[in-house]
């Protein structure tokens, strides 16, 4: 008779928000959000349980590209990128159910390299179950999964060893070009020279194929897109009827974004019990609930540099759909090359 030895995983969690922080940071949102001329909200709020699921359908929607073609091209990269960050800490931001990250894990381990995975989100739920079911799956492997949110968090990431910092899935476009720039400066001085970003960014193509991958003929987008009501009737006592609203997914050209609405049918007066609030829609108002900016080559190397990266492959697919680019922190004579400009960078060592 054999004895297989199970080992125990080597799993820690910290969580750096408070008990409290979804409620609160949630009703900060709607208080700034839902006062302002057009009213909007930040698309965070989509990923609760019911909205995570249904996001894990859309990546399954025939009109949804990019996590297909951000998959294919990890798959024929992953060797390749590995090899070239030598990482032994695997960092991912937003990392959801971390269903991409066995590709670069997998990778890691081959170029034997790896000792570390730090998945990052704001789920505590999502990120517990994800970091389980990886560091079952590889034994020996440190899984040190972190509860933050990566906007405001940046600087509690792991500080040790070689890392790979990944932001997958184009998340990068739910942030706009101001927001964008704080996040990859701040990213950057967290950040040792050597260390990489691995980064997914959708790229700007035929608007019917863009649009159409953010309105599909299933609905299911649509029924994503209404759920952020059920987030607020359930988290802040709201009285939002969602079937009221209409899902709206429209292509900006000149600022080469998507951007989801939800737009009210007929006049509403909407009651936030536990906020004391209380927010009226006119008729057809309608309500930002998302933005997904699509990429240039050109536009997003430029702002890599000017945040102090050095970009080091550009991956896409043959379609040119999707881009995931990898860019290090410059080492050494390099360092100087890449300085961004003055005035670019808002946390900038000097
Ligand atoms: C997870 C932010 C990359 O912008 O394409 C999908 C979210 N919204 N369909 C995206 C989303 C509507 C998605 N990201």
């Amino acid at each position: 008779m054999s004895v297989t030895q199970i080992p125990l995983p080597f799993l820690y969690t910290v969580n750096h928000l408070g008990p409290d922080h979804r409620r609160r940071a949630l009703a900060e949102d709607v208080r700034t959000g839902l006062t302002s001329t057009p009213k909007w909200l930040p698309p965070k709020w989509f990923y609760d349980a019911t909205g995570s699921e249904l996001f894990s359908r859309i990546t399954t929607l025939p009109e949804y590209y990019p996590t297909r073609r951000e998959l294919a091209i990890l798959r024929e990269n992953a060797a390749e990128i590995a090899a070239l960050s030598g990482a032994d800490t695997l960092v991912e931001l937003g990392s959801g159910t971390s269903d991409k990250t066995v590709l670069l894990l997998d990778a890691l381990a081959g170029a034997g390299t790896l000792k570390t995975y730090s998945p990052v989100d704001v789920d505590a739920a999502t990120l517990e179950a994800a970091a389980r079911r990886v560091a079952a799956a590889h034994p020996g492997l440190a899984v040190w999964a972190v509860c933050a949110d990566f906007e405001r968090h940046l600087s509690r990431l792991p500080r040790t060893g070689r890392r790979l910092v990944a932001f997958l899935g184009g998340t990068i476009g739910n942030l706009d070009d101001e927001a964008r720039a704080s996040f990859l400066s701040e990213l950057h001085d967290t950040l040792s020279p050597g260390d990489g970003l691995l980064l997914g960014a959708d790229l700007v193509k035929d608007t019917g194929r863009l649009v159409a991958a953010y309105d599909d003929n299933a609905g299911v987008t649509a029924a994503f897109n209404r759920n952020v009501l059920t987030v607020m009737n359930r988290e802040l006592g709201a009285d939002f009827t969602p079937q009221a609203f209409e899902h709206v997914a429209l292509y900006d050209a000149r600022r080469h974004r998507i951007e989801m609405r939800l737009r009210a049918t007929r006049p509403m007066r909407v009651n936030f019990r536990e906020l004391g609030l209380t927010v009226a829609f006119r008729a057809g108002e309608e309500m930002r609930t998302e933005i997904s900016v699509k990429f240039y080559r050109y536009r997003l190397e430029r702002e890599l540099l000017r945040c102090g990266f050095a970009v080091s492959r550009w991956y896409t697919d043959p379609a040119q759909d999707f881009a995931v680019v990898l860019a290090f922190v410059p080492e050494g004579r390099h360092a100087e090359e890449v300085q961004a400009p003055r005035g670019h960078r808002r946390n900038g060592r000097s």
